[in-house]
């Protein structure tokens, strides 16, 4: 147990204590991950005043529309860890391939995928964005890593988190022994414990799902959400509210905050998303899944654990349904047909 108001920094200096054989190099890593968030919490609590809304003019290699704020923060993420000599390569969802370290830069052998800013078409409405983020060891022996030497199942992840920027940014962060919450103190500049070991409720009366795609839902999604949407008079015998913020960071956070189902499911509805879902599996899905976990949560896509998928390709598609146990159990076993 840490004492409320830890640093972010002391608290990884005392996590890398329990670690004997650490050498400080994870420790360096989250640091800079660190930095960079406190420099995007920076550009997007000040918005329009650095002019930093809109969009950028370009698409990613999904074909969605690049906000100016997706390409300033992927370009924090990696100043912030190129030259630092703890990373291998890195990924992130702007950026259509591998990204190799420059030439002289020192080599380290972490890989990091990234979503610089989750829920970035919130950012002119000024409504919650995030980074999420996720650390897989490099294989040993590689020097240069290729897409291949990412393609680990989220269970080989070593750490995993998000920095949340709404009313106040927030660094949630899991290194697989339970979850942490860090709030950026802006006076100071440090992120201080706030809340730790967190767990979600196994129960929730909330569910959060973009229903404007109803029509392109599976039956198993289309029966859970009509039973709850029946409310008190329904099989369920129990009224439910809905959310729908999409940004997944504030969806996440609402749900380890006080409970709750999040589903991204199929989605028939656009060819670049084909049957798979929305949410990218390397820097969306399988750190939120790591967390939700952590935080004795569940996380699936209707018919396997996010965390188990042998990734096939960097920007991969796949279901998401996380969140508060017994509901998600629930919707698994409509997958299974009981
Ligand atoms: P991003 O801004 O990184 O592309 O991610 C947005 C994602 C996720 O955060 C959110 O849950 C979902 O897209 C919202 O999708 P809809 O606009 O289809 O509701
Ligand atoms: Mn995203
Ligand atoms: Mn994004």
């Amino acid at each position: 147990m840490y004492k409320i108001g830890t640093t972010l920094t002391q608290f990884i200096i005392e996590e890398q204590r329990l670690h004997t054989q650490a050498t400080g190099r994870f420790t360096g890593l989250l640091n800079d991950i660190t930095t960079a968030c406190k420099k995007i919490a920076a550009l997007t609590s000040k918005g329009a005043l650095v002019d930093v809304l809109g969009a950028a003019g370009s698409e990613n290699v999904q074909g969605e529309e690049q906000k100016k704020m997706d390409i300033i923060s992927n370009d924090v993420f990696i100043e912030a860890l190129e030259n630092n000599g703890h990373v291998a390569a890195m990924a992130s969802e702007e950026m259509e391939t591998v990204y190799h370290l420059p030439a002289g830069a020192p080599r380290g052998n972490y890989l990091v995928t990234f979503d610089p800013l989750d829920g970035s078409s919130n950012m002119d409405v000024n409504v919650s964005v995030g980074t999420i983020f996720s650390i897989l060891k490099a294989p040993p022996g590689i020097n240069n890593p290729t897409a291949a030497d990412f393609m680990q199942p989220g269970t080989h992840q070593i750490a995993a988190g998000y920095c949340l920027y709404g009313p106040s940014a927030i660094m949630v962060l899991t290194t697989g022994h339970g979850v942490n919450m860090f709030t950026l103190d802006r006076e100071c500049g440090e992120f201080i414990l706030t809340r730790q070991n967190v767990q979600i409720p196994p129960d929730t009366g909330e569910f959060a799902i973009n229903t404007s795609n109803q029509r392109h839902w599976e039956a198993p999604v289309r029966r859970y959400i009509d039973e709850c949407l029946q409310g008190r008079e329904g099989p369920r015998g129990r009224d439910f509210n809905m959310r729908w913020v999409a940004s997944m960071v504030a969806e996440v956070h609402r749900i380890l905050t006080r409970g709750g189902i999040f589903l991204y499911p199929m989605d028939a509805k656009t060819g670049a998303s084909g049957k798979t879902g929305k949410l990218r599996l390397m820097y969306e899905a399988n750190p939120m899944s790591l967390i939700v976990e952590q935080a004795g949560g569940v996380s699936t896509t209707g018919r396997e654990r996010i965390l188990d998928i042998k990734p096939q390709d960097l920007h991969q598609r796949v279901p998401v349904i996380l969140g508060s146990r017994n509901e998600v159990e629930r919707v698994d076993s409509y997958h299974r047909g009981d």
